[in-house]
């Protein structure tokens, strides 16, 4: 680790799908940090790996090879698993898809609260705690709702409280807006800047969305596997 605020560094990261004939490598030597309190897109053209990457630095899919270090500690080795590795991928890593994945049954203060819920009865902290996430996204009035009740932007926003719940150190976001209009979707991408600057948490966020890309510190850009320059 060389410094003390990356909370989140990889290196020489590279992955293939298939194999025999078929293999192919669809991430090629990559190689990234992110620091808390900064908000980063990554860019490229469909197929180049964004979303494997961000699968694979989010702990969804392994790698072949590369080291890969969150908040300090190892979690992959030469592509092989550290120990610790699923605890890292429910303490430390937030994942907001394109689309919010709501529970349809549920209210949106249970949906924040999901990963509770399926465990036992949330105590009245973590209820507390659901409701504040939700009123620090804007959401304070809206916890009582089912989620047909709500805009797709307030769904997103729901799905965004329930991948911060657990108080991860990363957040990782696959074209969060794809399907929101462009005022919504831009207000996703700057409460992602607002988020990691008051919560000095790291946010890496895949977009097409060059409109918006005035809500982020840095901007990594993808091709063939490949992060090309500006060099991170
Ligand atoms: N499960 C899989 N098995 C085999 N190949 C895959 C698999 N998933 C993705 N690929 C291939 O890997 C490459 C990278 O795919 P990936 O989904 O990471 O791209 P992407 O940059 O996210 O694209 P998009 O912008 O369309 O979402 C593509 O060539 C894709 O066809
Ligand atoms: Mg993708």
């Amino acid at each position: 680790m060389q410094d003390a605020h990356e909370l989140l560094h990889a290196e020489n990261i590279e992955k293939y799908y298939g194999v025999a004939d078929l293999r192919t490598q669809v991430l090629r030597d990559v190689s990234l940090s992110l620091r808390g309190g900064e908000c980063v897109a990554l860019l490229g053209p469909s197929g180049s790996g964004k979303s494997t990457l961000l699968q694979t630095l989010g702990l969804l899919q392994d790698a072949d090879d590369g080291t890969l270090e969150i908040g300090g500690v190892p979690v992959i080795r030469d592509g092989k698993r550290c120990e610790g590795f699923e605890d890292n991928r429910g303490k430390n890593i937030g994942f907001v898809f394109q689309k919010p994945h709501l529970i349809p049954f549920l209210s949106v203060l249970d949906n924040v609260l999901v990963s509770v819920v399926l465990d036992h009865a949330p105590t009245s902290a973590e209820r507390e705690r659901a409701g504040r996430l939700l009123a620090q996204l804007g959401m304070d009035a809206l916890g009582g709702r089912m989620p047909s009740e709500l805009s797709g932007g307030q769904q997103q926003r729901v799905a965004i409280a329930r991948a911060l719940f657990p108080e991860p150190r990363v957040l990782l976001a696959d074209e969060p807006t794809a399907a929101l209009d462009a005022v919504r979707g831009s207000e996703v991408m700057h409460l992602f800047r607002e988020l990691a600057e008051r919560t000095q948490i790291a946010v890496l966020v895949v977009t097409h969305d060059t409109r918006t890309l005035n809500a982020f510190h840095r901007v990594l850009k993808m091709a063939d596997g490949e992060l090309v320059e500006p060099t991170p």
